[in-house]
């Protein structure tokens, strides 16, 4: 089979042939057709994503295809399903552990889904809607869980809530399209006036431009009137989320995914108990919440297909930060 290994920071990924996997007991051969990109891939490429880190990793987490061979004690009649796999296969549900984020694929030790196959645990997949394309499944495993785990896995959104949500890439997308479903008002932050506009007709009640609008924060709850918004999807990280804390009401959440401006600095606690705010850590989620988000029927914007000889220029369009929601690379058809 085709695969592709990462190479350093700035050489262009190696393509290699190696054998085919085989299931081992429990576990599935799954042929990929199709994989995503997210943030943490080029962060993983670049050696910045923090941890240690295999040099020659196969990248990318998120990949879609079909079973073709099952090991002992997985059921035949799962060959041919089509399926999404796991960012973690490891965490079918329950909670989250250590040992669990220690099987995300594309990162760290573990090999990730830039091949054409790959065995993960039966439980690590969940099946994809009928006429969805593998692309489409492709997007769900991490930003698509990711956003349903920041407006559903805490205390929930609720029909006429308001929530703030940071840009306009995977996570941001599907979390819009998730909030706009259950009929929660969506306030969206962009660089960009066009990629405002986008948000509108995919359901963003109102749009700030965070470049133009520095206190997009205030701005935010000025708009959401009362005390301020319900919920925020927090993905800038430290140089962000003074501003979410301004936007957040009293006894609102953050939820916490996001890295893009790096991983520590400073915070404003005093407003985190002065309005008993919860901040809560999202790490992607379970296959469960995997296949609970995919029976929610929303398709995923779908920004460009690469193909797999063009796996290179797929990181390059992502790095672009051009795209609206998701970068995906077609491995077969
Ligand atoms: N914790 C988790 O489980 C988890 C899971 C998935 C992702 N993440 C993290 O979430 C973040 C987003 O990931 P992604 O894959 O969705 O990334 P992405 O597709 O590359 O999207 C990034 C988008 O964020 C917006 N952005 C960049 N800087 C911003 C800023 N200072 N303020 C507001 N928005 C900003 C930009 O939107 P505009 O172009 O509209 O300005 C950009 O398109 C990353 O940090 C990633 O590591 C965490």
């Amino acid at each position: 089979m085709r695969a592709y290994r990462l190479n350093g920071a700035a050489a262009p990924l190696r393509p290699v042939e190696e054998a085919d996997p085989t299931p081992g007991p429990g576990q599935v051969l799954v042929d990929l057709k199709a994989a995503t990109l997210n943030y943490r891939d080029m962060i993983v490429r670049e050696g910045r994503y923090g941890g240690e880190q295999r040099a020659d990793l196969v990248p990318l987490s998120d990949g879609a295809g079909i079973i073709s061979a099952v090991g002992e004690g997985v059921s035949p009649d799962r060959l041919g399903e089509r399926v999404a796999i796991g960012f973690m296969p490891g965490w079918s549900e329950g909670p989250f552990s250590a040992g669990k984020q220690a099987g995300a694929l594309g990162g760290g030790f573990v090999d990730g889904v830039l091949q054409e196959k790959i065995v993960v645990p039966a439980s690590g997949t969940a099946r994809l809607p009928e006429d969805w394309s593998f692309v489409e499944g492709a997007a769900y495993p991490c930003a698509g869980v990711t956003a349903w785990n920041c407006l559903f896995g805490g205390r929930g959104v609720w029909l006429g809530e308001t929530v703030l949500i940071q840009g306009t890439g995977g996570v941001s997308t599907f979390a819009l399209q998730f909030a706009h479903a259950v009929g929660a008002r969506v306030i969206v932050t962009s660089s960009s006036d066009a990629k405002l506009a986008q948000a509108k007709a995919l359901g963003a009640a109102e749009g700030i431009n965070y470049r133009d609008t520095p206190e997009w924060g205030l701005r935010a709850a000025e708009i959401a009137g009362g005390e301020g918004v319900d919920h925020v999807v927090e993905v800038g990280g430290s140089g962000t989320l003074n501003q979410a804390l301004q936007a957040v009401r009293p006894g609102g959440e953050v939820a916490l995914v996001g890295v893009l401006t790096g991983f520590g600095g400073e915070v404003n606690t005093g407003a985190i108990l002065m309005k008993a705010i919860n901040v809560r850590g999202v790490y992607v989620g379970s296959v469960a919440e995997l296949a609970a988000a995919l029976r929610s029927g929303i398709r995923p914007v779908i920004d460009r297909v690469f193909p797999f000889d063009r796996a290179d220029a797929a990181f390059e369009h992502l790095r672009s930060g051009a795209h609206r929601g998701k970068v995906a690379i077609q491995i077969a058809e």
